[in-house]
């Protein structure tokens, strides 16, 4: 049973405060979580709760949030025992009392939550995967490799937030990854040649001032080449617009004011992305459009839905509410998950749940700000949703993940299995 629950303030890999947990259970098992968070969030989702208090790191503190931890999570939770997943955060969920988790915090309600899970799991003497997932979770997912950085997520010329290569002709998990990562190295020679910036964005992928957005795409397809690997058959691409980022009135009008393409409207960005798949082996394109934009969503997916992957972020936040309108309306085929924008585990694993029985795709997901927290890894492969984002092939925090589908795949041997749908 949980004897004690701890939280300090750290710092993410933007260097803003988050969350750390750390707890202890009567067998003397100690287990820590710390909770990532986003620059494009969603408006709808689980609250994070910030100290406000400019004074310190500009008002970005998590100081209350490791306050009601320890105060108002931390006795009601003690003496508990922490494999009750389900009760736990049925519990905080009551506890904090309000729709978005705004009271308690959604960090501080996470990082307790993935605690809980942690320590369970080495608790039993088991991976965490396989605690989450049971002994069916054997499938590695294909790593969607972040390796050009636009949007919010970079100080560059190109509006769609993330370009990623997607190994799903790879063998296995491992190789995936190294064609990837090998793309990454050949991307950053192409992009020396040119004399364009080789710096990197918050997930760690390059962030050149380039001439327009294609631009980006054609550059990733030479990588993959030159990179020895057949695009569409061995590499594809994924984009994610992250379009609630530059749309501009909330009625389907938006403004891709990073590159000066201009204005646009919903049917523009759906005509572009039509030319796009024609055009470039493109696999998924998550977020084409804004959050509040349901219907060019549902009209982006009615042109696009049987070719690629349509995945809703922002517009679904990880909440089942979301999702299931927009399974009702088609608005896409695939949910991304991210456990911070619903703030416990069980409620993320309902959405992943939501996704399978109706025949849509989970795509989990980290975020732009993380830690060197491997949660993710474990929880992808638990979830045995086939694919997994965990921003480039460089930035520790994001190599962490990676790192640790490694170590399951080396663990689970012959029986790890790999494929994309
Ligand atoms: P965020 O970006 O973590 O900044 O929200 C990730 C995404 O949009 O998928
Ligand atoms: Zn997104």
């Amino acid at each position: 049973s949980i004897v004690s629950i701890d939280a300090i303030e750290i710092l993410d890999s933007r260097g803003n405060p988050t969350v750390r947990v750390l707890m202890e259970l009567d067998d003397g098992t100690e287990a820590s979580a710390s909770v990532p968070s986003g620059a494009s969030t969603g408006e709808y989702e689980a609250h994070e709760l910030r100290d406000g208090d400019k004074k310190r790191y500009g008002g970005k503190g998590v100081k209350k949030a490791c306050e009601n931890i320890v105060k108002q999570i931390a006795p009601t939770l003690l003496g508990m025992d922490a494999s009750e997943q389900a009760k736990i955060d049925r519990i905080l969920i009551e506890l904090d009392g309000t729709d978005d988790k705004s009271r308690l915090g959604a960090n501080a309600i996470l990082g307790v939550s993935m605690a809980a899970a942690k320590a369970a799991a080495q608790s039993h003497h088991m991976p965490l995967y396989r605690y989450l997932g049971g002994a069916e979770a054997k499938r590695l997912p294909v790593p969607c490799m972040n390796i050009l950085n636009g949007g919010e997520h970079a100080d560059n010329s190109v509006d769609f937030q993330e370009f990623m290569a997607v190994p799903h002709g790879a063998p296995s998990f491992s190789e995936g990854l190294r064609y990837v990562a090998e793309t990454f190295h050949t991307l950053k020679k192409l992009l020396h040649e040119r004399g364009l910036a080789t710096s990197v964005g918050d997930e760690g992928g390059f962030a050149p001032d380039l001439g327009s957005n294609e631009e980006a795409i054609e550059l990733i397809v030479e990588a993959i080449e030159k990179s020895g690997y057949r695009p569409g058959e061995d590499i594809s691409i994924a984009i994610d617009s992250a379009a609630t980022s530059f749309s501009t009135d909330k009625k389907g009008h938006y403004d891709l004011k990073w590159s000066g393409a201009g204005k646009m409207q919903s049917i523009d960005l759906i005509a572009l992305a039509k030319e796009w798949v024609d055009k470039y082996p493109i696999i998924l394109w998550e977020d084409p459009l804004a959050e509040e934009d349901w219907e060019g969503f549902a009209r982006f997916t009615s042109a696009l839905g049987d070719k690629i992957e349509v995945v809703g972020d922002d517009i679904f936040v990880t909440n089942t509410k979301f999702i299931s309108r927009g399974i009702r309306e088609h608005t896409a085929n695939a949910s991304l998950i991210k456990l911070n924008q619903i703030g416990t585990v069980s409620e993320t694993v309902a959405a992943v749940r939501l996704c399978e029985e109706n025949g849509w795709r989970a795509f989990l997901s980290h975020r732009s700000g993380e830690t060197a927290d491997t949660f993710l890894a474990d929880f992808a492969v638990a979830m045995q949703s086939g694919h997994l984002k965990s921003g480039s092939a460089s930035r520790s925090e994001r190599l962490a993940k990676y790192n640790r589908l490694l170590e399951i795949e080396h663990a689970l041997g012959t029986d790890a299995k790999y494929y994309w749908k």
